[in-house]
């Protein structure tokens, strides 16, 4: 079946190697030349996945069976309903479903007006005197945010990007200044997890849990980035997710699907729940309506199923199932130095892939081109896999070391320092835990 994969980052590259091992014939669009999707792939078009128009007339041009949309932005432009127009299924929810992500207003509002399980507080305003008196009455820390996407870098919180409640107000009033809204949440405190699922809209089949890693500097310092790496467990729960909260997780993203069929905006393809485990359980941080990036490299991996039978379930609503390898596994990506504020661009980097597959470790590309020239935002991630998490880290830091260049990456992503860290957080909750879980 011909498949066009929409998108070029390291998600995608893993999205394509899953869809190729499933008997796929891929075509790839995305702004950049992957290298790593350029040598799966049959055609390769150049072109903004935002760009609907052409990316439709690709996919014309090839004959295209089946449409994979990797990130979000072309799904924010209803990319999946243009596809459905022309008669070509797709993997992504529509325009109007893409709210979960894209609408964080909507996201909230559905939640509440279901009963969905692990809602906050929240309060949309646009009016700055309102903001003011509300968090002023509230008296406890918040979460601002905008209401669109932002990349994972306009959402700020107080005790960490914001110092205190008086910080929170000016940033909302800028942000009522520019967008002409501003949502404020109640700020949660715990533990974040990801828990992805594959849904047709009716049937819901979850994927191994993962851990991001936000922030760019180890000890989850500096600047909020699209992660810097990620780790899971060969028990698909986190250390510090016992299996109570995993279900109560599960029950929010099944809500979740059943209140959007009810609401008349049905969700298909993949849904992102960031979890914060909190001391009541696990609440919602925000929907995604696609693979997370690094999470996708962690799933995708140890999938046995065919991705292909899954794309197809999920386009014409007969999911089947969706096994997974019972293995962990650690991605750690590798920035220009400078990324997220200040990338260096434009220079060339040395892989030795011979090397890294000696290693054992999987490799794939993301914000790079086919001369191996940085293009200024992640831009190449090793992924060990094995048994236990320690191994599965050990593969991954020696994969690393076969490439040079002007790069950073986080050591810590996945060692057992960073991971029992957050265990003492949710022991502090009085939270319990197998620490031989992973
Ligand atoms: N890793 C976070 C995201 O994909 O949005």
């Amino acid at each position: 079946m011909k498949v066009l994969l929409v998108g070029g980052g390291g998600r995608e590259n893993a999205i394509g190697e899953a869809l190729v091992r499933s008997g796929a014939e891929l075509y790839v669009v995305s702004k950049h030349r992957n290298p790593g999707l350029a040598r799966l792939a049959n055609d390769y078009g150049l072109v903004r996945e935002t760009d609907i128009e052409k990316v439709i007339e690709f996919a014309k041009g090839w004959g295209i069976e089946l449409a994979f949309i990797g990130p979000e932005a072309p799904l924010e432009k209803g990319i999946v309903d243009s596809f459905e127009r022309e008669g070509i299924p797709a993997v992504g929810p529509t325009k109007e479903a893409a709210q979960l992500e894209t609408n964080k207003a909507f996201a909230r509002a559905l939640m509440e007006k279901y009963e969905i399980p692990g809602r906050k507080l929240f309060r949309v305003f646009e009016d700055v005197s309102e903001m003011r008196s509300w968090i002023d009455d509230f008296g406890r820390p918040v979460v601002v945010k905008p209401l669109g996407l932002t990349g994972g870098k306009g959402v700020k919180v107080v005790g960490y990007q914001l110092q205190d409640n008086e910080e929170a107000k000016a940033y909302a009033e800028e942000l009522i200044r520019k967008d002409g809204k501003v949502l404020i949440e109640e700020r949660t405190d715990g533990v974040e997890f990801t828990f992805q699922v594959f849904t047709d809209g009716k049937r819901v089949l979850s994927m191994p849990l993962a851990q991001d890693y936000p922030h760019a500097y180890e000890g989850d310092g500096g600047p909020i980035t699209g992660g810097m790496g990620s780790y899971s467990c060969s028990s698909g729960l986190l250390p510090f997710v016992p299996r109570k909260d995993y279900e109560k997780a599960l029950e929010t993203l099944k809500a979740t699907v059943e209140a959007m069929r009810k609401n008349g905006t049905p969700y298909r393809g993949i849904l992102y729940g960031q979890f914060m485990l909190s001391k009541e359980g696990p609440v919602i941080i925000e929907y995604n309506a696609r693979f997370g990036d690094p999470e996708a490299m962690n799933v995708l991996p140890l999938l046995k199923t065919s991705l292909l039978d899954i794309a197809e379930g999920i386009a014409d609503g007969s999911l089947g199932k969706a096994e997974f390898e019972r293995k962990a596994t650690v991605v750690k990506y590798l920035a220009p130095k400078g990324y997220p504020l200040n990338p260096i661009k434009g220079v060339k980097v040395q892989v030795d892939e011979k090397a890294i597959a000696k290693t054992g470790a999987k490799l794939y590309y993301a914000s790079i081109d086919e001369n191996f020239t940085l293009l200024g935002s992640r831009a190449i991630a090793v992924v060990g896999v094995a048994g236990t998490l320690g191994e599965a880290e050990k593969i991954a830091q020696n994969a690393i070391g076969h490439v040079k260049g002007e790069l950073f990456y986080r050591r810590d992503v996945g060692t057992r320092e960073s991971v029992e860290r957050r265990i003492r957080t949710m022991r502090e909750f009085g939270k319990e835990f197998d620490p031989n879980s992973c």
